[in-house]
């Protein structure tokens, strides 16, 4: 592999064999950056090796094994030195049904959209100090801002996740290290289209991917969008407690006392 003859940033994205991850993969190599890609199944990554050979390291692993991270950072030290972007994207959505609610679901969710991020961070930061201009950016979620039914795993994993990433954006700033949290609304992809409700302002994977790598070309802080659907979810959650129970429960599907009798 030639990694000497391209100029763009060293970026690790995790999630790259699908989704938001694929589209981004495919936004930044064609804006001439180097992309380490991880997930566990390999083919994807390595499709996109075969079209953009001299820019893409394929780095396959679970996130949510802490050996496989690392091995996934001793890699990348090996090939390029150092990280200028890593891109935590890598995720998972599982809805609760509340009237049989497990914990060893919220668990799993945690551990693929939190942990691994943990064991990411960990790997990331040791390159991402030897790096050029180092940005850390993780895919949190719009549910971040409003809690919603059946979201109950998912939107603790996320929320937890803006958290980790918002304390370490405050750890970092003297390292110079930015850090931005990216909130999607609902994207098309191999996950959404399981979803059996109206996901309104869907985006294109392509079109999320174009809106994320401006955001981080601006090293923004925040990247959320759409913007109609994050103002519509910001007013929501700063309505007063029992009127946005009102308006939230009608979205929830466990029936009433009344209908179950
Ligand atoms: N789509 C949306 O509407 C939406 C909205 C807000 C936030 N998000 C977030 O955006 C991110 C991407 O979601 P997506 O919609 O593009 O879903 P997706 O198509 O299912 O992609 C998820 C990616 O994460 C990887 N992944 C999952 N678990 C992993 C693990 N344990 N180890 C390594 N890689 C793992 C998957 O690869 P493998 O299966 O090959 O491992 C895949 O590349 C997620 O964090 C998701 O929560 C999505």
């Amino acid at each position: 592999m030639n990694t000497t003859t391209h100029t763009g940033k060293r970026i690790w994205l995790t999630g790259a064999s699908s989704g938001i991850g694929a589209a981004l993969a495919e936004e930044l190599l064609a804006r001439g950056h180097r992309l380490a890609l991880s997930a566990r199944r390999r083919e994807p990554l390595d499709a996109l090796a075969a079209r953009w050979p001299q820019q893409v390291l394929v780095v396959p692993g679970d996130l949510t094994e802490p050996d496989a991270v690392a091995a996934i950072a001793a890699r990348i030290d090996a090939e390029w030195g150092a990280l200028d972007v890593a891109i935590l994207n890598a995720g998972t959505c599982e809805y609760v049904e509340v009237r049989a609610f497990e914990a060893a679901m919220v668990e799993r969710v945690v551990s693929a959209n939190l942990f691994s991020a943990a064991h990411c961070v960990e790997a990331a930061l040791p390159l991402l100090r030897k790096g050029d201009q180092p940005l850390l950016a993780g895919v949190a979620s719009a549910a971040t801002f409003l809690a919603l039914p059946r979201a109950e795993a998912y939107g603790a994993s996320k929320a937890a996740l803006r958290y980790l990433l918002e304390s370490l954006r405050v750890d970092l700033a003297a390292e110079g290290i930015a850090v931005s949290v990216i909130s999607p609304g609902f994207v098309d992809t191999p996950l959404t289209r399981r979803n059996d409700f109206a996901m309104p302002m869907r985006w294109p994977a392509d079109k999320a991917a174009r809106r994320i790598a401006d955001g981080l070309d601006r090293r923004a802080l925040e990247i959320a969008f759409p913007r109609p659907f994050i103002a519509l979810l910001l007013l929501l959650a700063h309505l007063p407690g029992r009127l946005r129970l009102a308006v939230t429960q009608r979205m929830s599907r466990n029936p009433s006392k009344d209908d179950t009798r």
